[in-house]
C-alpha cells in the first residue's frame, strides 16, 4: 500500500471529487462534439470548475497554503513555505477530442522542495502518487522505472510544439536524433501522464520544451521516487523554472542528454 502523508490524503480526496465530476464532463462531450459550436467553449469551463474545486477542497483542508495553478496563476497565502502546483486538466485537446488521456495534476512543495505529487486520470482510474522518501505507486503497486540500457531497445515519449508554439525545427532535429537511435516514440498530449509512464516503466524516457511548472511538478516527484532521474535539457535541476525536462533511469539520462544535444 502506498504511504500517504495526511496532505497527500487531502490531494486525493480532492482529486477524487473533481475528477467526479470530469468523468460526467467527458461523457457529455460526445454529444458535443457534433454540435455547431463545438465543445470548446465546455472544455473550458470543465477546466476552470476543475481548478475551482480543486482550490476549495484543498484550501478548506490546508488554510493558508499558496497555488500556482494554470487557470488563475500565482495564488499567494500566509503560509509561505508551503504552495500547490495544479494542472487541473492536463491533455486538454485529448479532453476535447473524446481521447481519454488526459489527468489532474497535483503537487505540494514545501520550502521550495516537492513533497507530494499525485496525478490522476479519472477515466481509466488510475491514480499515481508519491511521497518524497516513500516512493511511487499507481493505485496499490509500487512503480519501478524500466531498466532498459541499450538506447536501441527504448521507447521514448514527447511533445510536439503546436501552432503558435515556437521551437518546430529544434524539435524536428531533436526528434530525428530519438527516432534514428530508439526503437520508438510517442506523443501522447499530456505531459503529466508522459511522466507518470516513465515512472511506471511504459515509457524508457520522455523529454519536452516550453512547459510549465504546474505540467510537470507531480511528475518530477514520481519518476524520481521510482528511481528515475529528472533534469533539464542542461542537466540541471531548474525545470520548474525553464519548462524543459528529460526524464530517465540512470543509465540512459546522460546518453540521452547527449543524443539530444548533438541532434540540435
Ligand atoms: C499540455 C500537455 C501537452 C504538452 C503541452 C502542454 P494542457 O498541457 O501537457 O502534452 O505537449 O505543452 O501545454 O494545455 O493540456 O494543460
Ligand atoms: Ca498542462
Ligand atoms: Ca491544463
Amino acid at each position: 500500500m502506498p504511504y500517504l502523508s495526511p496532505a497527500l490524503n487531502v490531494m486525493v480526496a480532492a482529486a477524487r471529487k473533481a475528477g467526479r465530476a470530469l468523468i460526467r464532463d467527458f461523457g457529455e462531450l460526445e454529444n458535443l462534439q457534433v454540435s455547431k459550436k463545438g465543445p470548446a467553449d465546455f472544455v473550458s469551463t470543465a477546466d476552470q470548475r476543475t481548478e475551482r474545486v480543486l482550490i476549495e477542497e484543498l484550501t478548506r483542508a490546508r488554510p493558508g497554503y499558496g497555488f500556482l495553478v494554470e487557470e488563475r496563476g500565482l495564488i499567494e497565502g500566509p503560509d509561505k513555505s508551503h504552495r500547490f502546483i495544479i494542472d487541473p486538466i492536463d491533455g486538454t485537446t485529448n479532453f476535447l477530442h473524446g481521447i481519454p488521456q488526459f489527468a489532474i495534476s497535483i503537487a505540494l512543495e514545501r520550502d521550495g522542495q516537492l513533497v507530494s505529487g499525485l496525478i490522476f486520470n479519472p477515466v481509466t482510474d488510475e491514480m499515481y502518487v508519491a511521497e518524497r522518501g516513500h516512493g511511487a505507486y499507481l493505485n496499490d503497486k509500487r512503480l519501478r522505472v524500466a531498466a532498459r540500457k541499450n538506447l536501441a531497445e527504448i521507447l521514448v515519449a514527447s511533445g510536439a510544439p503546436f501552432m503558435g508554439k515556437e521551437g518546430h525545427e529544434l524539435f524536428l532535429n531533436e526528434l530525428r536524433g530519438v527516432l534514428n537511435a530508439t526503437a520508438g516514440m510517442r506523443r501522447f498530449g499530456a505531459a503529466s501522464l508522459d511522466l507518470a509512464w516513465v515512472a511506471s516503466g511504459r515509457f524508457d524516457a520522455f523529454w519536452e520544451r516550453n512547459l510549465k511548472a504546474w505540467d510537470i511538478a507531480a511528475g518530477i516527484l514520481l519518476v524520481r521516487e521510482a528511481g528515475g532521474v529528472a533534469t533539464d535539457l542542461n542537466g540541471r535541476d531548474n525545470m520548474l523554472d525553464d519548462g524543459e525536462i528529460l526524464v530517465a533511469n540512470d543509465s540512459l539520462h546522460r546518453p540521452l542528454l547527449d543524443l539530444l544535444r548533438t541532434s540540435k
